[in-house]
């Protein structure tokens, strides 16, 4: 299986990345056979999981190093690490920290016995002054509005503890919750709401008042109850539109919008459209008033665009990794990388906006006007818009040896076919994918004269996949369908002999009806051993 990904670093080595940065002297190299005895030596060290194909990862690795620099001069020092998580021989630390996407970094406490994801900057500086407030209090006192200023800034969320005084059940819980999500955001605590920044109001009970550069800027939470707070925490911190473009800061916001349960609104246009002003604010009114039922994403066709680089990022890990890896893709969630692509997002349609439902069903607006999406939505609702199905046009001819099979032609060609059928879904981009075509083609040439099998192939971009039957998390992925509808994955090596012998041995007879009521039996059988 993961020979199937290897197509991202012949990729990557062929476009001539992967030369390891020069100057590495402040940042720590560990692997397998060192890493828990450097780790368990330090009460806090940070460790970056990389990859050394990574374009990512090599335009951080000078800034660790300056960072690593400059960290060190600090008082107490603070070590810097990396480990090649793509190193066969490290995957299971990378398992261990899961590691499901390069660069990950993360911050190691107590010996390496806490561990947290590193959600700062990648920049030196930045890197540096995340790190200094990792290693203070998770949450520091304000006193004054200069202090407030400092800390709080318009990029973030940041979250502060109000207190009559800092003792209590209360000021407790609000200490372990800042211990515990200090890496997604920043803590403070003080005595005097009004040196805080976007919201007047003093508070006289204990509060928690999280203040966040979007939205309603401020809100409040009085109930202390652990999970009660990080749950509203959590809530408050995203955006009601969510933005997908190329800024950092708005990465975070991303995961969380993909894994909500509830239906999902995406708009995708280009950010220098004439009109993004009138979009967006109407979009964001239109998100307000689905609040709760609909998430709403704002996406930049550039950013879209970038999709693909990610896809390549994850390619690469072993299989091993891989079945973890399919939530998120570096900072972007794999889910999404094949909406983008199974939309094919036509840049000449844009602006489009698609909602997924909650049964992940699809709707898909192109060329919409700013005033065309409220009405749509409402026929979301209601009920009344017809799912969209992508597929390419069944091609007129399709004498080939091996068959070309599309979404619309999926049911005749594959499942109602009664044929063995072995079909690979690929991706136009993918070298592995090139380099099976031939041996496709031989095996389909050497079974023409076989009328019970055919040998197919399907566009996985461009076609959408019945996903509860094929499960194609890479390319390519190639399946067997016997002629009675047994289901397998092809996971052998990619030669003429093997997949021949493969197809034999699944192979069912073309259904007759006398032979049917066997087949039925056989079937039945097959699939209590997969259970
Ligand atoms: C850990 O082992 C690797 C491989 O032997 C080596 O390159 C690296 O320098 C070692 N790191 C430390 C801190 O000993
Ligand atoms: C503090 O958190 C605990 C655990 O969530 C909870 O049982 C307790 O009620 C909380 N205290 C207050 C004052 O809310
Ligand atoms: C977005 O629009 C701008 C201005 O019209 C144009 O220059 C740019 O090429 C467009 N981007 C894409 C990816 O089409
Ligand atoms: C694939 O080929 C290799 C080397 O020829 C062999 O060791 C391996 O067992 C084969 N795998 C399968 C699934 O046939």
């Amino acid at each position: 299986m993961a020979s199937k990904f290897l197509v991202a670093l012949v990729l990557t080595l062929a476009l001539g990345c992967g030369s390891a940065s020069e100057e590495e002297e402040f940042v720590v190299t560990l692997d397998h056979s060192n890493f828990s005895q450097v780790v368990s030596k330090h009460e806090f060290i940070v460790v970056e999981f990389y990859a050394p194909w990574c374009g990512h990862c090599k335009n951080l690795a000078p800034e660790y190093e300056k960072a690593a620099s400059e960290l060190s001069k600090h008082d107490p020092p603070v070590a810097l690490a990396k480990v090649d998580a793509s190193d066969e021989a490290n995957k299971d630390l990378a398992a261990q920290f899961e590691i499901r996407g390069f660069p990950t970094i993360k911050i190691l406490r107590n010996g390496g016995k806490n561990a947290q994801e590193y959600k700062g900057p990648r920049d030196a500086d930045g890197i540096v002054s995340y790190l200094i407030r990792q290693l203070g209090p998770a949450s520091a006192e304000i006193k004054s509005s200069q202090e407030a200023a400092k800390v709080i800034d318009d990029k973030r969320v940041f979250i502060v503890g109000v207190f009559p005084e800092f003792s209590g059940e209360e000021y407790d819980n609000f200490t372990i919750l800042a211990e515990k999500m200090r890496s997604d955001y920043g803590f403070g605590h003080t005595k005097d709401a009004k040196v805080l920044p976007r919201g007047e109001s003093d508070v006289k009970k204990p509060t928690i008042r999280l203040l966040k550069p979007f939205d309603e800027l401020a809100v409040d939470c009085q109930n202390f109850d652990i999970d009660a707070a990080q749950k509203f925490i959590e809530e408050s911190s995203v955006p009601l539109v969510t933005v997908f473009d190329k800024d950092p800061v708005n990465q975070p916001y991303l995961n969380k919008f993909f894994n909500t349960p509830n239906a999902k609104a995406m708009l995708f246009l280009n950010f220098s459209h004439p009109k993004i002003d009138g979009f967006k604010s109407k979009y964001q009114e239109i998100a307000a008033s689905y609040k709760g039922e609909i998430r709403f994403l704002l996406g930049d066709l550039e950013a879209a665009d970038n999709a693909l680089e990610v896809v390549i990022f994850t390619g690469t890990l072993s299989s091993h990794l891989f079945s973890k890896l399919t939530d998120i893709a570096y900072s972007f969630p794999s889910d999404f990388l094949w909406d983008v692509q199974y939309f094919g997002l036509k840049k000449e349609k844009l602006p489009s906006i698609l909602v997924q439902d909650k049964d992940h069903e699809k709707y898909l607006k192109e060329e919409v006007e700013s005033d065309h999406i409220a009405p749509w939505i409402k026929e979301f609702k209601a009920g009344t818009l017809k799912p969209f199905k992508k597929s390419e046009p069944i091609p007129e001819v399709n004498d080939e040896p091996v068959k070309v099979v599309v979404a619309d032609s999926i049911q005749d060609m594959v499942f109602n076919s009664g044929k063995n059928v072995l079909l690979e879904f690929y991706a136009p981009w993918c070298g592995h994918c090139k380099a099976l075509a031939p041996t496709l083609e031989e095996v389909a040439i050497s079974l023409q004269n076989d009328p019970d099998v055919v040998i197919a192939k399907l566009d996985a971009t461009a076609n959408d996949i019945p996903k509860t039957t094929f499960a194609v998390k890479g390319f390519p992925t190639v399946y067997f369908r016997s002629a009675s509808g047994k289901i397998v994955e092809y996971e052998g090596n990619r030669t003429k002999e093997d997949i021949v012998e493969f197809i034999q041995k699944n192979r069912d007879p073309i259904v007759k009806a006398e032979a049917k009521k066997y087949k039925a039996e056989k079937v039945a059988d097959s699939m209590k051993d997969e259970l």
